[in-house]
C-alpha cells in the first residue's frame, strides 16, 4: 500500500518513502485539511499489563487517607499484585489490549510494557510471559522492560529478594530492566546491583527515582549506566547539571503528579540546562490510571512552562531515545517507520485544548490502523 498525506509526505510499504507533498498516485490519499501531521506518539513508561483498577484508593487518597494508611488497608502495589494473581491470563491480556487500543487511538504507536505486580519469581515469570503476548498481540510497536523489583514481596526482605531479582534477570528476556527506589521499596545499593545487573545482560537500566522523597539516586544511577531516570518529582537541585549533561533522559510522568498531588518535577530547568526531557503516562491502576498522551502534554506544557513543541519531542524523539527506537520511529524523515497521525487541529493545540483527542487518522507500520468515525471524509 501506498499513502499520501496532501502537503506532507508518500509512504511506501512500511516506510515513509519521501517528504514530497503527497505523490497523486498513491493508492490512498489522507487529507489534513490544515491540521498538522507528526510522528506517532511514543509511550515510554506503562505499566501493562495489569489486572483491575484501584478506584476505591484514589478516592482514599483524595478524601485525605495518608498513602501508608492506604497500604496498611491492603492497598497499594500488593493490592494490584492480588489483582494479578486472581485473573486469568485472557482477562489480563484482554484489558491490556483494550488499553493499548485506547492509547492507540489516542497516537500512541510505540509504547513499553513492564512487569512489576507479579511480587514472586513465578509471578514475575508469568507477567512477563504476558507482556510478551501482548506484544505480539497490539498492533504497535513495543518493548518489554523487567521491574522485578518494584515493591519488596511480603515475608521477603529486599536484599534477599535482589537475589531472586538476579535469578530472573539471568533468565529473563527482556528489553530493559528497572527498580523502584524508595523508602518502602529499594535503596540505592540496590539501584548499583540492578545496574551490575543490566551491563552483565547488555540491556538497558531505568529507575523509578525522587517520586516521594529526596533520596540522591540520580547520581548513583548515573553512575550505574542508567539510560534514563523517571518521575523526579523530588530531584534535588544539585543533580539537575549532571543529568542534564548525561546520556540519560529525564522521563517526567505529570499525570502520577497530578492525580497523587506530588510535588512537581522541575521540568522548565532540566530543560534549560540541556537535559533530554521525555513525556510518559506511567500508565497503571495506582498512582496514575491515564492512557492519553496528548493529555500529559497538556499537564507538563502548563505546570512545567514548556512549549507545545518542547511537549511534542518529549513524546516522540526523545521518547523513541529512552527505547533504542529513535534510528526507526520518533520523527517523519524518509527511510523511517511509516508511524504518522493525522491531527485535527494545529499541534500547537494538542495541550491547549486539554481532554480534546486531537488525533483523528492513525498510520502504524504504512498502515490506517484507525480513522476517528467524525474525520472518515479525510480518506479517499
Ligand atoms: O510508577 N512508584 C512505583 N510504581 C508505580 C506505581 C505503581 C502502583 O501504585 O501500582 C509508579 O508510580
Ligand atoms: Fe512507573
Amino acid at each position: 500500500m501506498t499513502i499520501a498525506i496532501t502537503g506532507h509526505l508518500t509512504t511506501e510499504g512500511d516506510r515513509i518513502a519521501a517528504l514530497d507533498g503527497g505523490d497523486p498516485r498513491a493508492s490512498v490519499q489522507v487529507d489534513p485539511a490544515g491540521g498538522d501531521v507528526v510522528p506517532g506518539f511514543v509511550d515510554c513508561h506503562t505499566h501493562l499489563p495489569f489486572a483491575g483498577w484501584r478506584a476505591e484508593e484514589y478516592e482514599q487518597k483524595v478524601t485525605g487517607v495518608p498513602y501508608e494508611e492506604i497500604a496498611r488497608r491492603g492497598g497499594g502495589i500488593a493490592s494490584s499484585a492480588r489483582a494479578l494473581a486472581g485473573a486469568s491470563d485472557a482477562a489480563v491480556l484482554a484489558q491490556a489490549e483494550a488499553l493499548a487500543d485506547e492509547m492507540l487511538r489516542h497516537g500512541t504507536t510505540t509504547l513499553e510494557f513492564k512487569t512489576g505486580y507479579g511480587l514472586s519469581v513465578e509471578g514475575e515469570r508469568r507477567q512477563l510471559a504476558l507482556a510478551r503476548s501482548l506484544a505480539a498481540r497490539v498492533q504497535q510497536t513495543s518493548r518489554v522492560t523487567g521491574l522485578f523489583a518494584h515493591a519488596v514481596p511480603p515475608g521477603s526482605e529486599a536484599d534477599e529478594w535482589m537475589e531472586r531479582v538476579a535469578e530472573l534477570v539471568a533468565e529473563a528476556d527482556v528489553d530493559a530492566l528497572d527498580i523502584y527506589v524508595e523508602s518502602v521499596a529499594f535503596s540505592n545499593e540496590h539501584l548499583t546491583r540492578l545496574g551490575a545487573l543490566a551491563r552483565g545482560r547488555g540491556v538497558a537500566l531505568r529507575a523509578h527515582v525522587e517520586q516521594f522523597n529526596t533520596n540522591r539516586s540520580v547520581p548513583v544511577a548515573l553512575q550505574a549506566g542508567a539510560r534514563s531516570v523517571d518521575h523526579l518529582a523530588c530531584l534535588h537541585p544539585d543533580d539537575v547539571a549532571p543529568l542534564a549533561a548525561a546520556e540519560c533522559a529525564a522521563v517526567l510522568l505529570p499525570g502520577a503528579e497530578f492525580l497523587g498531588a506530588e510535588r512537581l518535577a522541575p521540568g522548565r530547568e532540566l530543560l534549560d540546562a540541556g537535559a533530554r526531557c521525555v513525556l510518559a503516562t506511567d500508565c497503571n491502576p495506582g498512582t496514575s490510571p491515564v492512557a492519553s498522551l496528548p493529555l500529559v502534554m497538556g499537564l507538563a506544557v502548563r505546570r512545567y512552562g514548556w512549549t507545545a513543541a518542547e511537549a511534542l519531542a518529549a513524546v516522540t524523539i526523545d521518547a523513541a531515545w529512552v527505547l533504542g527506537l529513535d534510528a526507526e520511529v520518533g520523527s517523519l524523515e524518509a527511510g523511517k517507520r511509516a508511524d504518522v497521525l493525522v491531527l485535527d487541529c494545529p499541534a500547537g493545540h494538542i495541550p491547549y485544548r486539554l481532554g480534546h483527542n486531537p488525533v483523528a487518522v492513525v498510520v502504524i507500520g504504512g498502515e490506517i490502523v484507525w480513522v476517528r468515525p467524525d474525520q472518515e471524509w479525510r480518506i479517499s
